[in-house]
């Protein structure tokens, strides 16, 4: 089943001399359940697509779709509770609230929502993630691989459908990054979210389905077969 598609993805940041192309007519099917990696060089326009694909920022031109709602054909507010409810980001810099506890930032998305967090499901994915003892304690007193398995659990807590994180590893070492995109991995099988990742890492990208790359603002790969193989 299909949960993502872009049709004809373009975006221009500014005019005139000054305009830069970002993404170029980007086309790509998702299917529910995929775990994908995002590939390419510095400024290739990974970021953009990953913004577009979460609704933080509105295409020049092109539509996403994602669970066959054309996002932006939303109203900003409705953009908002849409992705609020479908999606959720994992970033380098962990954007954790420096007041709020371990526990407190993990539910922050679902009480923002105006819902009560399900708390069982919610110690379920702070246990997975080896937090258990650190539910009380504040970002500060965590390091960088358990700030980033907060950010995750974070993205998880509202068992939103899709899954988007731009290089969550970047800030961490090599065997503290594998165990992150492990423990990611495992929990979008576990909860069929379908998960789209920017990684400089080429041993990470190998763990995925599927490996897209862009190169100035295009995908320049055929669709890999992996998954469709795997799936057949
Ligand atoms: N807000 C912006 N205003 C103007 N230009 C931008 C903006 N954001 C990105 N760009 C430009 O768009 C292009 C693509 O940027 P993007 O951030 O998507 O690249 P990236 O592939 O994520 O790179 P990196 O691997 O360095 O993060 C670059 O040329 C960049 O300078
Ligand atoms: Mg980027």
């Amino acid at each position: 089943m299909e949960i993502l598609r872009v049709t004809d993805l373009k975006k221009t940041y500014g005019t005139g001399d000054t305009a830069v192309e970002a993404l170029k007519g980007v086309n790509l099917s998702v299917e529910k359940g995929e775990f994908i990696a995002i590939v390419g060089t510095s400024g290739s326009g990974k970021s953009t697509l990953l913004h577009m694909l979460g609704g933080l920022d509105r295409p020049t031109s092109g539509t996403v779709s994602i669970d066959g709602k054309d996002i932006f054909t939303l109203k900003d507010e409705e953009l908002t509770i849409f992705r609020r409810r479908k999606i959720g980001f994992v970033f380098q810099s962990f954007n954790l609230v420096p007041v709020l506890s371990v526990y407190e930032n993990i539910v922050l998305p679902i009480e923002l929502d105006g819902n009560t967090p399900d708390k069982e499901f919610v110690d379920t994915i702070i246990d997975t993630l080896g937090l258990s003892d650190k539910r009380d304690s504040y970002p500060n007193q965590l390091s960088g691989g358990q700030q980033q398995r907060v950010a995750i659990a974070r993205a998880l807590s509202s068992a939103p459908q899709v899954i988007l994180a731009d290089e969550p590893t970047g800030n961490l070492d090599s065997k503290t990054s594998q165990d992150v995109m492990g423990l990611l991995k495992v929990m979008g099988e576990r909860f069929a979210q379908t998960i789209i990742v920017i990684t400089h890492n080429e041993e990470i990208a190998q763990t995925a389905d599927r490996i897209i790359r862009i190169e100035d603002g295009l995908i320049a790969n055929k669709e890999v077969l992996t998954w469709q193989k795997k799936n057949a």
